[in-house]
C-alpha cells in the first residue's frame, strides 16, 4: 500500500503535491509495471477530489512515468525505472558518492531542497523571454555573456560597492566552472596554490586537475592565520590563494576587515592573485551584510566569483567572474574552449528575473527562512549535543555549523554510526586535500526544515553520546 501524505494547508496545489509525491515513489521505490491505486480509492484515502488524482496521473503519464491500460488502471512505466532518475537525484556535488542520502535526515547537503526553488516566477521569466527573443534565445551567445545581463550585473555590483569596468565581467556556467577556468588560466604543473585549511572540495579538485601543489593554512575565527601565510610566502612563490571570505565553507568564518586589508597587502608584496568565491554573502542573519574583499581591491588582485545558482537554483548553472583586465584575453579563450558560452535561454531568463526584482525578493525570503532554521539548529546544538562537542564559531549567516569532536576521535566513524540511524552529515575529511582522519564535521540546515532539524538532532545526540562512550580501538594499528 502506498503511503502518501498531502498537506492541505500548504500553498502548493494538491494535484502538484500528489504528482511530486507519486513521482518520488515511482523513482525511488516502485518497480516497473507496478499498479497504482485506482483513482477513487486514492482520492478516498487522501480525502481529496478524484479530479485532483486524475490531474496528477495525467501529469505522470505526460512525463512517461506511468502508462494507462484501458479498463485496468495506471502502471509504472519501465522507462521511469531505466531512465536513471534515481541516480540523478543523488548525484550532488557534495555527495561524490560518499554520502548516503536515501531516506536520511540530510545535514550533509548545503543545497536547498527543491521545494524552495522559485519555479513559478522563473517559468514566467522563461515564457516572457521566449515570446520576446524567439529563436535568439536558442542560438550561440557571446562567450563573455548576454550583454544586458552583464550590464545589469555591473549596476548590481555597484550597489554592493564593487566597482568595475563592464569588460571585466564574465558570465560562466556556475562557480565551479569559474574556479576551473581560473585554474586553467593560472596554473601549470607544480605551481603552488594556497587554500584555507578546510575548504570547498570542488576547488581542491580543480587545482589538483592542473597538478598544482596545494598548501593548506590554518583558519582562525576572524580569517586566515596570516603570519603562517607570510612565513610560507617568504619561501615559496604562489600563483593564487583561494578563499571564501564570508560564511566560509565549511567553517562559517567571516574575515575581519583588518585581515582583508592585510591579505591584499600580502598579495601586492608577494605578487599573487586572490580568488574570492562569494557563495553566501547574501545569507547574513545580522543587520548588515558582511564585507566583501573585492570592495577593497584597488590593484586588481582579486578575481571575484559570485554564484547566482547555488542557493537560488543550482541547476541553472549561472555565475559571474569579475576579473583583472590583464587576464581578459586568456579568460575569453578559455571560456570559449570550455563550452563556447553559457546557455542563452538561462542567461536571458535570469536577466529578466533580476530586472523584475524577483531575485532580490527571493533572496530576502530565503534569508528569513534560513535564519529561522539557523536559530533552531543553533539552539538544538547547544541543548542536545554533549559539552565535549565544540563549535568552531557561532556563524552570523550561511548554511552550516562546523563542530569538533574531542581529540583523537574520528568524524568518519561518527558518520557511519549516524548514517545507520538515518542521519547524515559531512565528515571533515571531505574538506581537505588528504583523506586523513578529522575530528571536525559540518552540519548543514539547507535541505531540512525545522521539524527535521529537531528530529535529526535527537538522533544525532544519541549517536554522539554512544560514540564518545566507546573506545576507538581499531585506531591502534600494530607496527609491523
Ligand atoms: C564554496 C563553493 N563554491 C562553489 C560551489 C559551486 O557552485 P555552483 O553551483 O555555482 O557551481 C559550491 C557548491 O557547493 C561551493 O560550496
Amino acid at each position: 500500500m502506498l503511503k502518501i501524505k498531502i498537506d492541505k494547508e500548504s500553498n502548493t496545489p494538491l494535484y502538484l503535491q500528489l504528482y511530486r509525491k507519486l513521482k518520488e515513489k515511482i523513482v525511488d521505490e516502485l518497480s516497473a509495471d507496478t499498479k497504482l491505486p485506482p483513482i477513487r480509492k486514492l482520492s478516498d484515502m487522501l480525502g481529496i477530489n478524484p479530479a485532483t488524482v486524475v490531474k496528477a496521473y495525467d501529469m505522470l503519464a505526460q512525463d512517461n512515468l506511468i502508462y494507462k491500460k484501458v479498463g485496468s488502471g495506471s502502471f509504472v512505466a519501465p522507462a521511469a525505472v531505466s531512465a536513471g532518475f534515481k541516480e540523478d537525484k543523488n548525484d550532488s556535488m557534495l555527495n561524490h558518492g560518499q554520502i548516503k542520502l536515501d531516506k536520511s535526515i540530510n545535514f550533509a547537503s548545503a543545497t536547498p531542497s527543491t521545494d524552495l526553488f522559485p519555479v513559478d516566477d522563473f517559468k514566467y521569466a522563461i515564457n516572457h523571454v521566449l515570446d520576446r527573443d524567439q529563436g535568439e534565445a536558442f542560438t550561440y551567445q557571446k562567450s563573455q555573456g548576454f550583454l544586458p545581463l552583464r550590464k545589469y550585473i555591473q549596476d548590481y555590483l555597484k550597489s554592493k560597492s564593487i566597482y568595475n569596468n563592464l569588460k571585466e565581467i564574465q558570465i560562466v556556467s556556475g562557480a565551479q566552472q569559474a574556479i576551473d577556468i581560473i585554474a586553467k588560466i593560472l596554473l601549470d604543473y607544480g605551481d603552488k596554490v594556497v587554500v584555507e585549511k578546510a575548504t570547498y572540495f570542488g576547488a581542491l579538485q580543480a587545482f589538483a586537475s592542473r597538478k598544482a601543489e596545494i598548501k593548506s593554512i590554518e583558519i582562525k575565527r576572524d580569517g586566515l592565520d596570516l603570519d603562517e601565510l607570510e612565513d610560507y610566502l617568504k619561501k615559496n612563490k604562489i600563483k593564487l590563494f583561494f578563499t571564501m571570505q564570508n560564511f566560509q565553507n565549511p567553517t562559517g568564518v567571516n574575515w575581519s576587515r583588518e585581515k582583508q586589508q592585510h591579505l591584499l597587502e600580502l598579495a601586492e608584496k608577494y605578487n599573487f592573485f586572490i580568488v574570492e568565491d562569494d557563495l553566501l554573502s547574501d545569507l547574513y542573519y545580522t543587520e548588515n551584510a558582511p564585507s566583501i574583499l573585492k570592495q577593497l581591491d584597488k590593484n586588481e588582485r582579486v578575481i571575484y566569483i559570485k554564484s547566482f545558482s547555488k542557493v537560488f537554483m543550482p541547476g541553472l548553472r549561472l555565475a559571474l567572474i569579475v576579473l583583472p583586465q590583464k587576464l581578459l584575453p586568456e579568460m575569453l579563450e578559455t571560456k570559449y574552449a570550455t563550452d563556447i558560452s553559457s546557455a542563452g535561454l538561462t542567461q536571458r531568463a535570469f536577466d529578466y528575473y533580476l530586472r523584475e526584482g524577483f531575485f532580490e525578493k527571493h533572496i530576502s525570503l530565503k534569508r528569513n527562512l534560513f535564519k529561522k532554521r539557523f536559530e533552531v539548529m543553533s539552539e538544538e546544538i547547544d541543548k542536545k549535543l554533549p559539552e565535549e562537542i565544540e563549535s568552531f564559531i557561532k556563524p552570523e549567516g550561511g548554511l552550516y555549523f562546523w563542530l569538533k569532536l574531542p581529540q583523537g576521535k574520528d568524524s568518519s566513524k561518527l558518520y557511519e554510526q549516524a548514517a545507520e540511524k538515518g542521519v547524515v552529515f559531512s565528515p571533515g575529511y571531505l574538506f581537505t586535500a588528504s583523506s586523513a582522519k578529522s575530528e571536525y564535521f559540518r552540519l548543514s540546515f539547507a535541505a531540512v526544515d525545522e521539524k527535521e532539524i529537531k528530529k535529526g538532532m535527537d538522533i544525532l545526540s544519541e549517536v554522539v553520546r554512544d560514540y564518545l562512550g566507546s573506545s576507538d580501538e581499531d585506531d591502534f594499528s600494530p607496527l609491523l
